[in-house]
């Protein structure tokens, strides 16, 4: 049990410090972060809005809206920051194929 706890954090924290390169595998765990309201891959149940078939113009334009507080959130702000242009492009992308 503690095994398994230790040997997934070494295996999370070697995820964060693979680069570019391994971009794709890791837009499913940048993504992972938004499922807890958006729904698993964008397909959100109740109020949030649906992240699934977004346009990725729309999509990157609405980051950008949260980062700058151009749109008001409740929560997006906070969400939208931290990400760099390249990880949103590759949500954006990710999202737009659901
Ligand atoms: C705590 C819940 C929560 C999390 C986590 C979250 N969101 Fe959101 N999201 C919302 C809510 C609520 C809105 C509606 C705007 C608002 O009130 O902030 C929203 C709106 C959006 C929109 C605008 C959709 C549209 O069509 O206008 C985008 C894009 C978005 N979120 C992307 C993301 C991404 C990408 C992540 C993960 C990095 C994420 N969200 C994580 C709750 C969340």
């Amino acid at each position: 049990m503690r095994w398994s706890k230790i040997l997934l954090s070494i295996a999370c924290s070697f995820t964060m410090t693979i680069s570019v390169a391994d971009a794709h595998r890791n837009v499913e765990l940048l993504v992972s972060s938004c499922a807890a309201c958006h729904g698993t891959q964008g397909h959100s149940v109740g109020g949030t809005p649906r992240l699934a078939g977004l346009d990725s113009l729309h999509f990157i334009e609405q980051m950008r809206q949260f980062t700058s507080e151009e749109r008001p959130s409740t929560v997006m702000h906070h969400h939208a920051t931290g990400y760099t242009e390249e990880e949103i492009k590759l949500m954006a992308e990710f999202f737009s194929k659901q």
